[in-house]
């Protein structure tokens, strides 16, 4: 199995690129189930998660090929299959989002439960509620969900308990070809949403309100292909400004929209990290020992849970301080915490919550991946800590960070596979 050797200490300096948001890849992928016509793709980030979607849709019989950053759809010469095999769902939970336009067009989708992961349960009962109350019939055998429609989904009021991430890009996937309008109250608001809310509307949709918490979707009979490019991943961009601080070097991001990291550059200026920025860069440089700042992950705007693992690295090497974090979010994702205090750091988990007191120095260590974000904040570590560190069950972070090791390398850091 690969791993990545860290020699720790080196300051990071110098600019790079940020690719293409994951989390915006994945739903704008699955809408191009809802035509038959050609789509392309640009700013599409090379990722193991890319790669499973896109061998999902060809599974479902959909025409796709990615051609470096580039994926282009064409009409689809088979019947399409509607039907999630357990081995794919297990491997990407996104695979849910294939029920919202298989249901809409197609009127019927077999998925495997997504079971739950490291971070959490990860139930899906908000997004099958919202099928039902659109029409579908749903019924659970042998950890299969089949859901049906007799007609065609009837467009309606609903309310999310919780304004998830996935289930408001299912039902805006499911609601753009139903009978009459769909308004979802209490609609996840992040930037991901947006972008697959300005895809759907190039596909012919009309959607207002997306990036809100009030959603209004207007049935359309047909939906016609696209050209779209996809926006800066914000999470990615917040770990790499992160590895500047930590490292105490100097990071120009550049392909990237700070307004999508608002949260996060005010709490690391708030620490007295020094940040400015352009329509589409960030500097960020340390210039003097930071203060913790204590957070509580939120629903966007707030700050996210995918960079809570990142942002309790930093605070765990601020010599002296302590800070607390809340995650609200999952229920489980301080995998992290046993693996960042072989590095030496001093954490108590007090249920949701972590206290951190701050300490002098890391020292390199053997450490294991448990999750995507997990993983970013041990490589993180690792460039921070004194001697070397190596990193096992690095395929979580091919899922997320596209050519980690040789955007960290430009930055100047002693990092290579082994
Ligand atoms: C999306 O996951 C992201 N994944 C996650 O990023 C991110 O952490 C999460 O949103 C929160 O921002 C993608 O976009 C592909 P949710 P999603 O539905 O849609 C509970 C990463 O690292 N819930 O907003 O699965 C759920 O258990 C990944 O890139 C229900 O209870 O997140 C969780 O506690 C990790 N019932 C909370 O809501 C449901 O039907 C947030 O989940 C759905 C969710």
């Amino acid at each position: 199995m690969e791993k990545i050797l860290i020699n720790g200490g080196k300051k990071l300096k110098g600019k790079i690129n940020i690719s293409g948001s994951k989390n915006s890849t994945l739903p704008i992928l699955f809408a191009t189930l809802l035509t038959d016509d050609q789509a392309t793709i640009t700013n599409i980030p090379s990722l193991t998660d890319v790669d499973t979607t896109i061998m999902f849709l060809n599974f479902i019989g959909k025409n796709i090929i990615k051609r470096g950053n580039t994926i282009k759809t064409y009409p689809s010469v088979n019947k399409y299959k509607h039907i999630a095999p357990y081995d794919l769902v297990r491997k990407m939970r996104a695979s849910i989002l294939v029920m919202g336009p298989l249901l809409s067009r197609f009127r019927k989708v077999c998925i495997s439960l997504p079971g739950g992961c490291t971070i959490g349960a990860r139930p899906i009962d908000i997004h099958l509620n919202a099928f039902q109350k659109m029409g579908a019939k749903i019924t659970t055998e042998n950890g299969y969900v089949k859901t049906f429609v007799r007609n065609r989904l009837k467009g309606t009021m609903i309310n999310f308990k919780f304004p998830s991430v996935g289930a408001t890009e299912n039902v805006m996937l499911s609601a753009v070809l139903a009978n009459g309008d769909t308004i979802i109250s209490n609609a996840a608001t992040e930037p991901e949403i947006e972008d697959l809310a300005n895809v759907l509307n190039k596909m012919g949709s009309k959607i207002i309100g997306a990036g809100t918490k009030k959603i209004i979707i207007k049935g359309v009979n047909k939906l016609h292909g696209f050209d779209h490019a996809v926006i800066p991943d914000r999470i990615e961009a917040a770990t790499y400004i992160i590895a500047a601080a930590i490292t105490k070097g100097e990071i120009t991001l550049q392909k990237v929209l700070p307004q999508h990291l608002r949260i996060i550059i005010d709490k690391l200026k708030k620490c007295g990290l020094y940040i400015t920025e352009t329509e589409n860069t960030i500097f960020a440089k340390w210039i003097k020992e930071l203060n913790p700042q204590n957070i509580k992950t939120e629903v966007y705007p707030g700050f996210p849970t995918d960079v809570q693992a990142q942002w309790m690295v930093l605070m765990c090497l601020l010599k002296g301080k302590t800070s607390i974090i809340e995650e609200n979010i999952f229920e489980n994702r301080f995998m992290h915490v046993a693996e960042l205090q072989r590095f030496g750091a001093d954490i108590i988990i007090n249920g949701k919550t972590v206290k951190i007191n701050g300490v002098e120095k890391f020292s390199g260590a053997p450490v294991m991946v448990s999750d995507l974000r997990a993983g970013a904040a041990l490589v993180l570590a690792g460039l921070a800590a004194e001697g070397q560190t190596i990193i096992s069950r690095i395929y979580h972070l091919k899922r997320g960070y596209d050519m980690l090791e040789k955007k960290l390398k430009q930055l100047g850091a002693d990092i290579r596979k082994i």
